[in-house]
């Protein structure tokens, strides 16, 4: 075969060889296969001296346009495999940010927890400060302060939850009450005293649908220079109406606490029936609901704690939280509250 033929073979052949390349090296390989020194071209190219003079033009100008065509071939070639390339790089090495991460359940705040919060919140709002005290609890403040005598009968050892017990002097216990944190913050503050003490109290009492052996209670203390009994209505009012609803209204009934004169026991109106309806699930039919016990601090537990009740005047209250959520939320056991149970648990 001539070289004009050789040329003009190799010219026609290119085309598909190029585009029948699917990566950057095998192209590379093929520009060698194509155009290098053992190529047909590269045979041409060296055999050029050899040809008879007149012959040169022709196969040179031939041989010229064979390197450009299949140059030019393999160079948009190469920038085809190279786009491909980044768009596969792009791809492979790319990270997609909307991607969903692992998630855990969502936990939330028990509701007792949720209902101290609350509650809590709504005194904090009239100016109260969040007290609190310890557990494990001194006879003297649980009971001896708050002008409990010795023979009352919640010491009994039924009722209460001794950690230490026998010398009345050094008596420790678990506080059956938020109250002697009462006690505990008058001791080392100054009057005027406005605060909020929620926390966790403990009884002798088997677990039922309404008691359990540990339970959360929120005291209430105000004492300044001339509060009255209307004061304690009027805030407990405002508390019954702000966590049950604005149609609240309250009622008190006389009540007996050691540590306040007089005491008395707080009803709201019933939210779920609007009263009296029969056999209400919240009310039973009474339209009233018992929520807590409050008065007019004793002035023995005053002076028990070195303030002057000649000059100071003031009312508490005490408030179970597992009655307000039981309350506030139809729900007809205790028990659910202990269970960690959630399908109960989630529903708040
Ligand atoms: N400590 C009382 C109890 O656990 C509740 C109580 C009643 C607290 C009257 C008070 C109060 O502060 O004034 O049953």
């Amino acid at each position: 075969m001539d070289s004009i033929s050789t040329l003009d073979q190799a010219i026609s052949q290119a085309p598909a060889a190029v585009a029948a390349v699917a990566s950057l090296e095998d192209l590379a390989l093929l520009e060698s296969s194509l155009l290098g020194k053992n190529s047909p071209v590269g045979e041409v190219r060296r055999g050029m001296g050899k040809l008879d003079p007149p012959d040169r033009p022709k196969v040179g100008a031939k041989l010229n346009e064979a390197k450009e065509t299949i140059t030019a071939l393999l160079t948009s070639r190469r920038a085809e495999l190279e786009d491909e390339d980044e768009g596969r790089r792009l791809l492979e090495e790319s990270i997609d940010v909307t991607l969903e991460s692992v998630t855990f359940p969502k936990g939330s705040l028990h509701l007792i927890q949720q209902t101290i919060d609350e509650a809590v919140d709504i005194f904090v709002g009239l100016g109260y400060r969040v007290a609190s005290g310890p557990e494990a609890e001194l006879a003297w403040y649980n009971f001896d302060a708050l002008n409990t005598p010795l023979t009352h009968p919640s010491r009994l050892e039924s009722d209460t939850m001794y950690l230490d017990w026998g010398d009345p002097d050094d008596e420790v216990l678990l506080r059956t009450h938020t109250s002697p944190v009462q006690a505990r913050w008058m001791e080392g503050n100054d009057p005027p005293v406005y605060i909020v003490v929620p926390g966790r109290t403990y009884r002798t009492d088997t677990v039922d649908a309404t008691h359990l052996p540990v339970f959360h209670q929120i005291e209430g203390l105000a004492v300044d220079t001339d509060i009255k009994f209307g004061d304690l209505k009027g805030t407990l009012l405002h508390f019954a109406r702000e966590f049950f609803g604005p149609q609240s209204t309250v009622r008190m009934r006389p009540h007996f606490f050691p540590f306040t004169e007089p005491s008395a026991e707080l009803d709201v109106s019933c939210f779920a029936c609007d009263g009296g309806e029969p056999g209400c699930r919240v009310c039973g039919g009474s339209g009233w609901v018992e929520l807590l016990g409050c008065g007019m601090v004793d002035p023995n537990v005053l002076e028990a704690v070195g303030y002057d009740p000649a000059q100071l005047t003031g009312f508490a209250f005490g408030v179970g939280v597992e009655r307000l959520a039981m309350v506030r939320h139809g729900i007809n056991t205790v028990k659910h509250f202990i269970d960690n149970d959630v399908r109960f648990l989630e529903q708040f």
